[in-house]
């Protein structure tokens, strides 16, 4: 074993440079050369690659963003690319992928990824790449772990936020929507309205009945509160009706961008209650910027147990974080389904019993 190659891939978030940097760190404790990927798979397939060493990394574990850079657009197993002509044609190029590796002689790959990029990950550990798994991700889906690094700083953007539009709901006496990302989970939309003091909160999987919302403000009115906070998942969607979509790009592996539901929600709650309604769309400043601490951490547990994971030769694994534990567990499992909030989840209890809405019965 001498050299192991990174990678970050699908949408940024931040602690990604605090796992890069763990990952190099730990690789030279044990005398392993460490090797960067740029934009995720796209430099695997077109090898680009180069050495991650002591100055690379000097400096960047409160950055946010990836050294490495990243793309969400590029699958080597259906691998796009624009002809001279303006043509599109796609093609499997993961032979190239292995190529570049054995070229590089990279012993490993270190993937760190969201579902999309993990999931690719698994199919070259299944052609015989020796492959690691790391959790990123703001929306904190993915199954066999209790955190993905990304989603507390995303929500702690997000509670400020919510700190923010209280003041001003309050001085206007208005409803104030704040519409999150989370893709299909309703985790960031979940915590944040816990942190934040929502009263409503609107997730994908509890599909909404505004006459519910409503009814739950105007409670609150006779108790004397003339303002109120509504967090909306970016996936919510009220009952019997469907997801926002902001725009479907062709050609993409993550093809519908979500978008919109905050808007809507506003308008029709303005129209039933005639309360002054305004919406905040939190979107991509919940992924930018430096991570909070303790996703500094946790991207830091991450990159030295990844690293261990390689020395242990535990291949086909993601490092995972369950109770107080980093272990590894099978990327296969992590990337089956999407880890949604459910009935049993004891944070939902909680909200319920500070009597936070869901628009539900
Ligand atoms: O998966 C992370 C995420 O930020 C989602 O919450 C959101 O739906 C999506 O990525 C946005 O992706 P993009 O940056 O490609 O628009």
């Amino acid at each position: 074993m001498r050299r192991i190659a990174i990678l970050t891939g699908g949408g940024d978030c931040p602690g990604l440079n605090a796992v890069i940097r763990a990952v190099v760190k730990t690789a030279q404790r044990h005398h392993l050369e460490v090797i960067g990927i740029r934009d995720g798979f796209r430099g695997a397939v077109e090898g680009d690659f180069f050495l991650l060493d002591e100055a690379a990394i000097s400096g960047i574990l409160p950055r946010g963003g990836t050294i490495l850079g990243t793309t969400n657009r590029d699958n080597p197993f259906a691998f796009n690319r624009v002809l001279e002509d303006g043509g599109k044609i796609t093609a499997d190029r993961s032979a190239d992928v292995l190529r570049n590796m054995r070229e590089q002689q990279i012993d490993v790959l270190v993937a760190i990824g969201g579902d999309g990029s993990l999931r690719i990950a698994l199919q070259f550990w299944r052609l015989g790449l020796p492959v690691v798994g790391i959790p990123k991700t703001i929306d904190n889906d993915l199954m066999c772990t209790d955190q993905t690094f990304g989603f507390q700083t995303a929500l702690s953007v997000a509670q400020e936020a919510l700190d923010r539009l209280h003041t001003t709901a309050e001085s206007h006496h208005r409803m104030m929507v704040l519409e999150v990302m989370g893709r299909n989970a309703g985790w960031i939309a979940l915590y944040a309205g816990i942190a934040g003091g929502a009263d409503v909160i609107l997730i994908p999987e509890i599909p909404y009945d505004i006459g519910k919302v409503v009814d739950a403000v105007e409670e609150r009115k006779r108790q004397g509160k003339r303002f109120s906070i509504a967090v909306v998942a970016e996936a919510a969607k009220p009952l019997h009706g469907e997801v926002v979509v902001a725009q479907i790009i062709k050609d993409r592996p993550e093809p519908v961008r979500l978008g919109g539901i905050g808007a809507k929600f506003s308008v029709d709650f303005e129209a039933l209650t005639g309360i002054e309604t305004r919406v905040t769309v939190l979107g991509h400043l919940q992924r930018g910027g430096s991570p909070v601490a303790e996703d500094r951490i946790l991207s830091s547990r991450y990159g030295v147990a990844a690293v261990e994971a390689v020395l242990r030769g535990e291949f086909g694994m993601m490092v995972a974080l369950q109770g107080r534990d980093i272990v590894c567990a099978p990327m296969a499992d992590a990337v089956a389904q999407t880890k949604l909030v459910t009935p049993a989840d004891a944070i939902l209890s909680v909200a319920r019993n500070l009597g936070i809405c869901f628009g539900d019965g």
